[in-house]
């Protein structure tokens, strides 16, 4: 094995996760780690846990699993804490969410119940489908804030943990625009002790994070971390950061078939997707403020991807859309359906036709598991600010303002791996394969 770039700090004692929202996606990721280290499940869908790296030329035959290739956390070390505006412990709020069933939750029945959430900082202003009794207060936003923090030691304290991450996993907000008060850290802390509206709850939890020099993800589409005082602030504390909104059902799909219509050249005249979902979430999204700061994050992936601007016979006329319908029969049990108008060789038109029967929070759980562990493996390794490398796991990934984002699920994949054997010192792998054949 070749010897690390950078020094890598190695992955001792335990790790704290700090959960916002202790919803279905919380508890189905909760839930599937304690059942894994029962044995009683495999972690699929974890690129950490399941997933291998090819290291050299394909003649040496190198693929380790990626956790044994990287200096990861086990399960074992992870401890979890949660803060929800309602009270109900993980076990309670896993059986309301309905996600796993009842024979999958028992076995797990005492882990979960000792998870109870501490009081949420939420406000109804950025989530207005929501309103629930066990809620912080505070005269300003700066003093929640500090409450976050406090909550943060004495959980680090109570279980001698060695270092934490934290990731939204809350409803989403309501959208917000980037402003004034977003601009510096300075505008950011004034707004916070001034309770200036443009500050939502998330990014009252991302401050106090980021402050105690803690990783934050960003699960959801909300902006959070995505505006220059947090730079700044990560820049500062030199800690990473990480979003935003997971990449799971549809918009999964959509990362995985664009690129193929691309790669074939083949043209496209609309891609029509609805979804039903019946989800605490869909709810949240059915109204349309949330429901903006969502469409925002489905919507941009095409036209990164397509880049009409270099192929205009073929994506410069598209009409995209995307709906999503609160339908409660569905729970967690979404639907979604795409409809993509494609033309070919002489404009002749074809059409695919997709319908993904998925289960939200069971595409979603893996990726919060992979993403804490590589936030904190990033941490470890001493990077900071945005870590475009996880872009991956997200349909709006974060990246340097003078980039734009990469949406390609195979080049983000690329991305991740290449990120590994850079820091661990092997040879990026280009796929180049001339010298087999000289
Ligand atoms: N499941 C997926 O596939 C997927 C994909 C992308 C993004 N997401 C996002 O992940 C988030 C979680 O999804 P979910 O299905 O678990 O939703 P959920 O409604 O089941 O859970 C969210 C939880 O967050 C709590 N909450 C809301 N605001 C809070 C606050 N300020 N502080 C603390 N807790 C708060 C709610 O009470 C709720 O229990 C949502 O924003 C969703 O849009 C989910």
């Amino acid at each position: 094995m070749a010897k690390p770039r950078v020094e890598i700090a190695p992955p001792e004692g335990k790790l704290g996760v700090l959960l916002v929202g202790l919803g279905a996606v919380s508890t189905t990721f909760v839930a599937g780690v304690e059942a894994i280290k029962k044995g009683l499940a495999k972690p699929i869908g974890s690129l950490t846990q399941m997933g291998t790296i090819r290291l050299g030329k394909r003649t040496e035959k190198r693929v380790p699993l990626i956790r044994d290739f990287v200096p990861l956390h086990k399960l074992e070390d992870l401890v979890f804490a949660a803060w929800d505006i309602f009270e109900d412990n993980a076990y309670e709020a896993a059986k309301k969410a309905g996600v796993l069933r009842p024979e999958h939750l028992e076995p797990l029945r005492a882990e979960l119940e000792a998870l109870r959430p501490m009081k949420a900082v939420f406000s109804r202003e950025y989530v207005r489908k929501l309103d629930g009794p066990h809620v912080k207060q505070g005269k300003t936003k700066m003093e929640l804030a500090e409450q976050l923090m406090e909550d943060i030691r004495k959980f680090k304290e109570e279980h001698k943990l060695e270092r934490l991450v934290m990731i939204w996993c809350g409803s989403t907000e309501v959208y917000l625009a980037p402003g004034e008060v977003h601009q510096s850290l300075k505008a950011f802390e004034d707004g916070l002790k001034a309770n200036h509206k443009d500050i939502s709850p998330s990014m009252i939890y991302a401050y106090a994070a980021l402050k105690m020099g803690i990783p934050y993800i960003n699960g959801a589409p909300n902006l959070t971390v995505d505006i220059p005082a947090m730079y700044e602030l990560a820049d500062q504390m030199h800690v990473p950061i990480a979003g935003k909104d997971f990449k799971t059902g549809q918009t999964l799909m959509k990362t995985i078939i664009a690129p193929g219509l691309k790669a074939r050249l083949l043209g496209l005249n609309g891609w029509f997707s609805t979804n039903i979902l019946g989800n605490r979430d869909g709810e949240v999204l059915d109204d349309p403020a949330s429901f903006k700061t969502k469409e925002e994050s489905k919507l941009s992936v095409l036209d990164y991807i397509l880049q009409p601007e270099l192929y205009p016979d073929l994506y410069s006329h598209f009409y995209h859309k995307v709906r999503i319908n609160y339908y409660p029969p569905r729970g967690d049990n979404k639907e979604g359906w795409d409809n993509i108008d494609i033309f070919g060789w002489m404009g002749y038109p074809m059409q695919i036709k997709i319908d993904f029967l998925c289960r939200d929070s069971i595409l979603a759980a893996p990726l919060v598991l992979d993403l804490v562990l590589f936030a904190d493996l990033a941490q470890r390794a001493r990077m900071k600010g945005i870590l475009e490398w996880l872009s991956f796991y997200f349909k709006s990934p974060m990246c340097a303002p003078e980039l734009y984002p990469e949406h390609d699920l195979f080049i983000q994949l690329m991305k991740l791996k290449n990120t590994l054997r850079y820091l661990m010192g092997e040879e990026q792998i280009t796929h180049l394969g001339i010298e087999y054949y000289q």
